[in-house]
Protein backbone atom coordinates (compact mmCIF):
# COMPACT_ATOMS: atom_id res chain seq x y z
CA UNK A 1 0.00 0.00 0.00
CA UNK A 2 1.28 3.40 -0.79
CA UNK A 3 1.01 6.47 1.65
CA UNK A 4 -0.20 10.11 0.52
CA UNK A 5 -0.22 13.02 2.74
CA UNK A 6 -3.93 14.35 3.05
CA UNK A 7 -2.45 18.10 3.26
CA UNK A 8 -2.31 21.27 1.83
CA UNK A 9 0.02 22.71 4.21
CA UNK A 10 3.60 23.53 2.48
CA UNK A 11 5.54 22.91 5.01
CA UNK A 12 3.54 19.72 6.49
CA UNK A 13 4.12 18.22 2.35
CA UNK A 14 7.73 18.82 2.30
CA UNK A 15 8.28 17.47 5.60
CA UNK A 16 6.01 14.73 4.49
CA UNK A 17 8.11 13.54 1.43
CA UNK A 18 11.53 14.13 2.82
CA UNK A 19 10.99 10.92 4.76
CA UNK A 20 11.35 9.50 1.44
CA UNK A 21 8.01 7.15 1.69
CA UNK A 22 5.32 9.46 0.79
CA UNK A 23 4.22 9.38 -2.87
CA UNK A 24 1.52 11.46 -3.20
CA UNK A 25 -0.49 14.38 -1.94
CA UNK A 26 -4.61 14.99 -2.04
CA UNK A 27 -5.95 18.66 -0.95
CA UNK A 28 -9.48 19.39 -0.99
CA UNK A 29 -10.91 22.62 -0.67
CA UNK A 30 -11.38 22.71 3.14
CA UNK A 31 -7.57 21.81 3.15
CA UNK A 32 -6.83 24.34 0.70
CA UNK A 33 -8.90 26.94 3.00
CA UNK A 34 -6.92 26.45 5.96
CA UNK A 35 -4.07 28.46 4.11
CA UNK A 36 -5.99 31.65 3.52
CA UNK A 37 -6.32 33.19 0.62
CA UNK A 38 -3.91 31.21 -1.90
CA UNK A 39 -3.55 31.43 -5.36
CA UNK A 40 -4.50 27.71 -5.85
CA UNK A 41 -3.10 27.04 -9.43
CA UNK A 42 0.41 28.28 -7.86
CA UNK A 43 -0.26 26.51 -4.80
CA UNK A 44 -1.26 23.23 -6.44
CA UNK A 45 2.19 23.59 -8.97
CA UNK A 46 4.13 24.13 -6.06
CA UNK A 47 2.78 20.86 -4.19
CA UNK A 48 3.54 18.84 -7.64
CA UNK A 49 6.73 20.28 -7.70
CA UNK A 50 7.59 18.97 -3.91
CA UNK A 51 5.99 15.66 -4.47
CA UNK A 52 6.60 14.61 -8.16
CA UNK A 53 3.73 11.92 -7.62
CA UNK A 54 0.43 11.72 -7.81
CA UNK A 55 -1.42 15.47 -6.39
CA UNK A 56 -5.31 15.58 -6.22
CA UNK A 57 -7.35 19.17 -6.92
CA UNK A 58 -10.95 19.15 -6.64
CA UNK A 59 -13.29 20.90 -8.73
CA UNK A 60 -16.15 22.53 -7.64
CA UNK A 61 -19.04 22.77 -10.55
CA UNK A 62 -21.75 20.71 -9.60
CA UNK A 63 -22.92 19.87 -13.15
CA UNK A 64 -20.66 17.68 -15.64
CA UNK A 65 -19.78 20.15 -18.20
CA UNK A 66 -18.86 22.61 -15.82
CA UNK A 67 -16.38 19.72 -13.89
CA UNK A 68 -14.94 18.61 -17.76
CA UNK A 69 -13.79 22.55 -18.10
CA UNK A 70 -12.41 22.95 -14.72
CA UNK A 71 -10.56 19.76 -15.18
CA UNK A 72 -9.05 20.31 -18.45
CA UNK A 73 -7.45 23.56 -16.67
CA UNK A 74 -6.13 21.98 -14.06
CA UNK A 75 -4.78 19.12 -15.82
CA UNK A 76 -2.54 21.79 -17.66
CA UNK A 77 -0.90 22.72 -14.34
CA UNK A 78 1.23 19.57 -13.87
CA UNK A 79 1.53 16.12 -15.19
CA UNK A 80 1.06 15.34 -11.87
CA UNK A 81 -2.30 16.57 -10.70
CA UNK A 82 -5.58 14.26 -10.24
CA UNK A 83 -8.79 15.82 -10.88
CA UNK A 84 -11.25 15.19 -8.12
CA UNK A 85 -14.56 14.13 -8.90
CA UNK A 86 -17.50 14.14 -5.91
CA UNK A 87 -19.72 11.45 -6.40
CA UNK A 88 -23.16 11.88 -8.37
CA UNK A 89 -24.37 11.51 -11.59
CA UNK A 90 -22.74 14.86 -12.55
CA UNK A 91 -19.51 13.52 -11.66
CA UNK A 92 -19.70 9.77 -13.04
CA UNK A 93 -20.85 11.20 -16.34
CA UNK A 94 -17.07 13.79 -16.26
CA UNK A 95 -14.80 11.21 -14.53
CA UNK A 96 -16.19 9.11 -17.85
CA UNK A 97 -15.77 11.71 -20.32
CA UNK A 98 -12.00 13.01 -18.75
CA UNK A 99 -11.25 8.45 -18.60
CA UNK A 100 -11.64 8.93 -22.28
CA UNK A 101 -9.47 12.04 -22.74
CA UNK A 102 -6.58 10.36 -20.57
CA UNK A 103 -6.95 12.66 -17.66
CA UNK A 104 -6.61 11.06 -14.34
CA UNK A 105 -9.54 11.18 -11.72
CA UNK A 106 -9.92 11.09 -8.14
CA UNK A 107 -13.56 10.29 -7.58
CA UNK A 108 -14.31 11.66 -3.67
CA UNK A 109 -17.27 11.21 -1.15
CA UNK A 110 -17.71 7.86 -1.53
CA UNK A 111 -19.32 6.48 0.95
CA UNK A 112 -20.52 2.86 -0.01
CA UNK A 113 -19.72 0.06 -2.37
CA UNK A 114 -22.03 0.68 -5.20
CA UNK A 115 -21.13 4.71 -5.45
CA UNK A 116 -17.24 3.12 -5.70
CA UNK A 117 -18.33 1.04 -8.76
CA UNK A 118 -19.78 3.42 -10.83
CA UNK A 119 -16.35 5.38 -10.42
CA UNK A 120 -14.85 2.28 -11.23
CA UNK A 121 -16.92 1.48 -14.33
CA UNK A 122 -16.46 5.60 -15.42
CA UNK A 123 -12.44 4.59 -15.35
CA UNK A 124 -11.77 6.53 -12.47
CA UNK A 125 -7.41 6.64 -11.72
CA UNK A 126 -8.38 6.45 -7.86
CA UNK A 127 -11.55 6.31 -5.37
CA UNK A 128 -11.65 7.83 -2.00
CA UNK A 129 -14.16 6.28 -0.07
CA UNK A 130 -14.41 8.62 3.11
CA UNK A 131 -13.80 6.22 6.30
CA UNK A 132 -13.59 8.26 9.48
CA UNK A 133 -16.80 10.42 8.26
CA UNK A 134 -18.43 7.11 8.09
CA UNK A 135 -17.03 6.41 11.67
CA UNK A 136 -18.40 9.39 12.64
CA UNK A 137 -21.94 8.60 12.16
CA UNK A 138 -21.85 5.18 13.47
CA UNK A 139 -20.90 3.49 10.53
CA UNK A 140 -18.13 0.64 9.80
CA UNK A 141 -15.68 2.92 7.57
CA UNK A 142 -13.73 0.42 7.29
CA UNK A 143 -15.64 -2.57 6.44
CA UNK A 144 -17.07 0.10 3.18
CA UNK A 145 -13.06 0.12 2.41
CA UNK A 146 -13.05 -4.14 2.33
CA UNK A 147 -16.32 -4.43 -0.04
CA UNK A 148 -15.15 -2.10 -2.30
CA UNK A 149 -11.76 -3.95 -2.72
CA UNK A 150 -13.62 -6.82 -3.04
CA UNK A 151 -16.13 -5.74 -5.59
CA UNK A 152 -13.09 -4.29 -7.29
CA UNK A 153 -11.16 -7.36 -7.85
CA UNK A 154 -14.05 -9.51 -8.20
CA UNK A 155 -15.52 -6.96 -10.92
CA UNK A 156 -11.68 -6.96 -12.30
CA UNK A 157 -12.08 -3.25 -11.67
CA UNK A 158 -8.51 -1.62 -12.44
CA UNK A 159 -9.56 1.87 -10.41
CA UNK A 160 -7.15 2.21 -7.09
CA UNK A 161 -8.90 2.37 -3.87
CA UNK A 162 -7.62 5.35 -1.94
CA UNK A 163 -8.54 5.20 2.05
CA UNK A 164 -9.23 8.70 2.93
CA UNK A 165 -10.48 10.73 5.88
CA UNK A 166 -7.77 8.66 8.04
CA UNK A 167 -8.17 9.79 11.92
CA UNK A 168 -5.51 7.28 13.08
CA UNK A 169 -2.43 5.48 13.04
CA UNK A 170 -4.83 2.42 12.81
CA UNK A 171 -6.74 2.98 10.25
CA UNK A 172 -3.61 3.22 8.16
CA UNK A 173 -2.93 -0.54 8.81
CA UNK A 174 -6.44 -1.61 8.64
CA UNK A 175 -6.43 -0.36 5.30
CA UNK A 176 -3.28 -2.28 4.15
CA UNK A 177 -4.37 -5.62 5.64
CA UNK A 178 -7.78 -5.16 4.20
CA UNK A 179 -5.69 -4.29 0.32
CA UNK A 180 -6.19 -0.64 -0.21
CA UNK A 181 -4.06 0.51 -2.95
CA UNK A 182 -3.23 4.33 -1.30
CA UNK A 183 -4.35 5.42 2.43
CA UNK A 184 -3.82 9.15 2.36
CA UNK A 185 -3.00 10.37 6.11
CA UNK A 186 -2.95 13.53 7.74
CA UNK A 187 0.20 15.01 8.76
CA UNK A 188 -0.35 14.44 12.54
CA UNK A 189 -1.05 10.74 11.50
CA UNK A 190 1.73 10.00 9.70
CA UNK A 191 4.12 11.81 12.52
CA UNK A 192 2.57 9.23 15.26
CA UNK A 193 3.13 6.46 12.89
CA UNK A 194 7.03 6.23 13.25
CA UNK A 195 6.65 6.21 17.37
CA UNK A 196 6.79 3.56 19.76
CA UNK A 197 7.55 3.87 23.10
CA UNK A 198 9.62 0.99 23.33
CA UNK A 199 11.53 2.23 20.26
CA UNK A 200 12.47 5.80 22.74
CA UNK A 201 13.77 3.16 25.62
CA UNK A 202 15.51 1.04 23.67
CA UNK A 203 17.62 4.22 21.87
CA UNK A 204 17.97 6.00 25.36
CA UNK A 205 19.13 2.60 26.66
CA UNK A 206 21.89 2.11 23.59
CA UNK A 207 23.11 5.66 24.02
CA UNK A 208 23.79 5.40 27.48
CA UNK A 209 25.59 1.92 27.49
CA UNK A 210 27.66 3.14 24.19
CA UNK A 211 28.74 6.41 26.61
CA UNK A 212 30.76 3.02 28.98
CA UNK A 213 32.54 2.48 25.34
CA UNK A 214 33.74 5.65 24.38
CA UNK A 215 34.09 7.13 27.86
C1 LIG B 1 -8.93 13.22 1.07
O1 LIG B 1 -8.87 13.04 -0.12
C2 LIG B 1 -10.16 13.64 1.76
O2 LIG B 1 -10.62 14.84 1.25
C3 LIG B 1 -9.89 13.74 3.24
O3 LIG B 1 -9.20 12.56 3.64
C4 LIG B 1 -11.13 13.97 4.06
O4 LIG B 1 -10.78 13.85 5.41
P1 LIG B 1 -11.70 14.41 6.59
O5 LIG B 1 -12.90 13.54 6.70
O6 LIG B 1 -10.83 14.30 7.81
O7 LIG B 1 -12.05 15.82 6.24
Amino acid sequence: MELFVDSADIKEIEEAVSWGVVTGCTTNPTLVSTQGKVDFKGHIQRICEIVQGPVSAEVVSLDAEGMIKEAREIATWSPHVVIKIPMTWEGVKATKALSREGIKTNVTLVFSPNQALLAGLAGATYVSPFLGRLDDVGHDGMAVVAEIVEVYRKSGIATKVLAASIRHPLHVVQAAKIGADVATVPFKVLKQMVKHPLTDVGIERFLADWKKVTG
